[in-house]
């Protein structure tokens, strides 16, 4: 749970930043409507959740550092009665001003009277330009009204991105945000040795989902993204969603699938045999790619570079695929001449947090950037074999992905969905009961 306290502190470091004369505007995410009066299910934008807690739509932080008459506003619904009885309860403005600590709350629907006058006097307007294009003009448009209406007022006259200050901040986790973390790693961890467990000759990628899902939602968690279960082959599609195919007897079954805790998001990979035993050739690929896991794993430490545990994993992966024949030649060369990548196609890892794919810079200065305490990756390497003539029969259609997230710590990395199995020996004992 992220105390209330700590959201203040978030938008209060976030005005040090901005500094007196400036204006912070950061707007909640949009009900989308499906049709008719169906909605897809509602996901808080996760800049306005990280800065207010508030999981409604129809909302905007406005902050103000050193506004005498209060520095933090929210503009939200007002309760209302009868269109709670369709829609559910509203915090309302009363408990914005005391459970999310603002200094000031008003209705959503007078935001184009009041905001205008808000900006009287500001020098600089810092929000997520480009994120949104019809926010952009609505920003310019108050502006404008501003403008328009008070002669002389010529309004902030930089708008500035928020975006690096505000995703700078996310980068590092607190350790509120910590244990949130722990949490949707260690539900999304039971649902995928749930899956594990379950997983029979016979069974349709469907019926795996469902079991992801269940143990989801018993723990009040949605998915964190849309699930792959990909059996066989399907593991080559990257981004397989469609979940929908019967498994094969002897394949391979890859699963990345995470849920989500208070917006923080799990996200897992693992790959397992369909009928509960690796064969030979299997398993001499799999434990390729769980070795460079490990070692990966092993870099992810304050002060290495966020290019050094991919670069490990490709070490490894690249020395197993000459050792089973597919490259020849030196790793060097094969690295160089990026041969590898016709098996291993993707990074190693991204940032962790309220957005699967976080956000914050991965590069500074055009230099990788260093790892800090309290980071949090994923590290996820892979191989993935086509059917074409030139692979063994025996590998043709393997797609092979371990996923697990990591926090960064100057000694040991914490890994935070340690506890689903991942050794040969282990998910054989799992899946055999
Ligand atoms: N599940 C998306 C990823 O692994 O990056
Ligand atoms: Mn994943
Ligand atoms: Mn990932």
């Amino acid at each position: 749970m992220i105390r209330s306290e700590e959201f203040h502190t978030r938008r209060k470091r976030l005005m040090a930043e901005t500094g007196p004369g400036s204006m912070v505007v950061v707007a909640s995410a949009r009900e989308v409507l499906r049709n008719g009066d169906s909605h897809y299910p509602f996901r808080q934008d996760s800049d306005f959740l990280y800065l207010t807690g508030l999981t409604e739509p129809e909302a905007l932080l406005v902050l103000l550092p050193g506004r005498e008459q209060g520095e933090q506003l929210l503009f939200l619904r007002e309760c209302d009665p009868e269109r709670e009885r369709w829609d559910g309860p509203r915090l309302g403005l009363d408990r914005a001003r005391s459970d999310l600590s603002m200094d000031d709350a008003f209705p959503i629907q007078d935001l184009d009277d009041i905001l205008p006058g808000l900006m009287e006097g500001c020098e600089r307007l810092y929000h997520l330009v480009g994120k949104d294009p019809t926010f952009d003009q609505r920003v310019l448009g108050w502006r404008n009204q501003l403008r328009a209406r008070s002669k002389g007022q010529k309004g902030p006259g930089e708008i500035v991105s928020l975006e690096h200050l505000l995703h700078e901040q996310r980068l590092i986790k607190s350790s509120d945000e910590l244990r949130s973390m722990r949490r949707a790693a260690g539900i999304a961890a039971g649902a995928m040795t749930r899956a594990m467990r379950t997983c029979r000759p016979g069974m349709n990628e469907a019926e795996v989902q469902a079991e992801l899902i269940h143990e989801y939602q018993r723990h009040g968690c949605p998915p964190s993204y849309l699930p792959i279960v990909a059996g066989g082959a399907n593991a080559l599609v990257l981004h397989y969603i469609a979940n929908d195919q019967p498994l094969p007897d002897d394949g391979l079954l890859l699963i990345d699938a995470g849920c989500e805790y208070q917006g923080y998001a799990a996200d897992i990979s693992r790959t397992f045999p369909v009928s509960g035993r690796f064969s030979p050739a299997q398993r001499d690929a799999y434990e390729i790619v769980l070795a460079a896991e490990q070692a990966a794993i092993e870099c992810v430490r304050v002060g290495e570079s966020f290019d050094a545990f991919h670069e490990t994993a490709v070490q490894i992966l690249t020395q197993g695929l000459i050792d089973l024949g597919l490259l020849s030649g030196s790793v060097e060369d094969n690295i160089e001449q990026e041969l590898y990548r016709r098996f291993y196609m993707h990074k190693t890892g991204h940032w962790l947090g309220l957005d699967v794919h976080d956000v914050g810079d991965y590069r500074v200065e055009g230099e990788t950037r260093q790892l800090e305490r309290n980071m949090v990756v994923t590290v996820e390497p892979g191989l993935y074999f086509g059917d074409e003539d030139d692979i063994p029969e025996a590998l043709r259609n393997i797609g092979i992905r371990i996923e697990d997230d990591v926090r960064v710590t100057a000694a040991e990395p914490e890994i935070l969905t340690r506890s689903v199995p991942k050794t040969v020996a282990d998910i054989e004992q799992v899946m055999r009961g």
